[in-house]
């Protein structure tokens, strides 16, 4: 054989297995063996230049910490990088071939609406949700989407996944420590109001009966009853002040006999029909989990009178699968989702369940009433 195409034969080879590095000789000759070899020489480069592009994203790949996902256009993964594996515990092979949907449902129409967003928007990034591992531990993670070419037809997708458990546990401390100073503040004056101020008022009405008891004058006699009558009053609001500052039945007998007893002593209880309910025996929590969700039954019952106008309010709690679970209910006017960010009052009830890595859910129709469910993990 020629020895050109020997050499044809060999470099060929040294392809196949990557090596790019030798050319073919062209002889003086020109003639078509060299035409060949010169188009085979081209071929080597262009092949060497993917090569690199390949490895150069092979390592980007699976050098980075983000989760990474190749997704076909059905949602069908097709290749994971390490990082995705390690986090998810999954190897290679129970991995490929899975739907994104089995990892990252929420909502479960998360991969057709990041395709339809896809297609509008271009690149989309979708702020939070949850991946789930193997063994069905939730990861928070904050998740990017594109396409991996610029093809038109049958184009992969990329989705990355960045891990936001640090991020979401640094905020939740944040948001627990201003909460938990407003609630210490509360009891303080709460505390204050009844040990000195309420102590107080109680000693001058008894100073002002026993004057009115020595007193022969009538008029002054009519003067003072009249004053004590209105610092009864003085003496019924601040007890009342005190019990929205703080309850102390809250602590001493727990949520639902506090909750029991706000919806009696509470101004609205003469209009509104209040049904309480527990299906079954709520396990001890936190004072914090405590004070959270009695905070956020509080602007619940406002918010269902004062803009619901409910006559009827239903706070259901349950306790089922380590989740603490509270049901809020009203036969009000009900609200179009987008006043949910208009007032402070939604938006603490959110900071508050967050901070216990909890979950709400508001669902509201316009004549139809609102329902507030909220979900808070115990860690028993
Ligand atoms: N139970 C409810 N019934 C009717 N409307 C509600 C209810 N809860 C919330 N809303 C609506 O959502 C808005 C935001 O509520 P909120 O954040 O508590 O703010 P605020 O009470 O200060 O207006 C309210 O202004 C109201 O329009
Ligand atoms: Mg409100």
């Amino acid at each position: 054989m020629d020895n050109r195409l020997k050499e044809i034969n060999l470099r060929l080879s040294e392809y196949s297995i990557g090596n790019f590095d030798n050319n073919i000789k062209i002889s003086p000759k020109l003639d078509e063996v060299d035409a060949i070899s010169s188009g085979i020489n081209m071929l080597g480069e262009e092949l060497k230049s993917i090569t690199i592009s390949r490895d150069y994203f092979n390592n980007i790949f699976n050098s980075v910490s983000d989760m990474v996902f190749i997704l076909n256009p059905r949602g069908i993964i097709t290749d994971a990088n390490k990082s995705a594996k390690e986090q998810l515990r999954y190897d290679h092979d129970s991995l490929i071939g899975k739907k994104i949907n089995e990892l990252i449902n929420d909502p479960p129409s998360f991969f057709t609406n990041m395709v339809g967003q896809l297609k509008k928007n271009g690149p989309y990034t979708k702020s939070e949700s949850m991946i789930y591992s193997r063994k069905k531990e939730a990861i928070p993670v904050k998740i990017g989407v594109s396409y991996l070419t610029n093809e038109k037809k049958d184009n992969p997708i990329l989705l990355t996944a960045s891990d936001i458990t640090f991020q979401i546990n640094t905020e939740n401390l944040i948001i627990r420590a201003i909460i938990d100073t407003q609630e210490k503040e509360r009891q303080r004056l709460a505390k204050d109001f009844h040990d000195s101020l309420i102590q107080q008022l109680s000693a001058i009405k008894f100073y002002i009966s026993s004057t009115s008891y020595l007193s022969r004058s009538q008029k002054l006699k009519t003067i003072l009853n009249n004053s004590n009558e209105a610092l009864s009053e003085v003496i019924n609001e601040m007890r009342n002040t005190c019990f929205n500052l703080m309850p102390k039945t809250l602590h001493e007998f727990g949520l639902v006999k506090a909750v029991r007893e706000f919806c009696n002593h509470s101004i609205y209880h003469r209009k509104t029909n209040f049904i309480i309910e527990q299906s079954n025996k709520l396990p001890e929590f936190s004072s914090e989990i405590k004070i959270d969700l009695y905070r956020v039954i509080q602007e619940f019952i406002n918010n269902a009178i004062n803009h619901g106008e409910a006559s009827e309010i239903k706070i259901s709690f349950y306790f089922n699968k380590k989740i603490l679970k509270v049901k809020l209910l009203d036969n009000g006017k009900g609200f179009e989702s987008k006043q949910i960010g208009k007032g402070m009052g939604l938006q603490n009830v959110k900071s508050r369940v967050k901070s216990h890595n909890g979950t709400l859910d508001i669902i509201s129709n316009i004549g139809k009433g609102t329902c507030y469910k909220i979900g808070i993990p115990l860690n028993l």
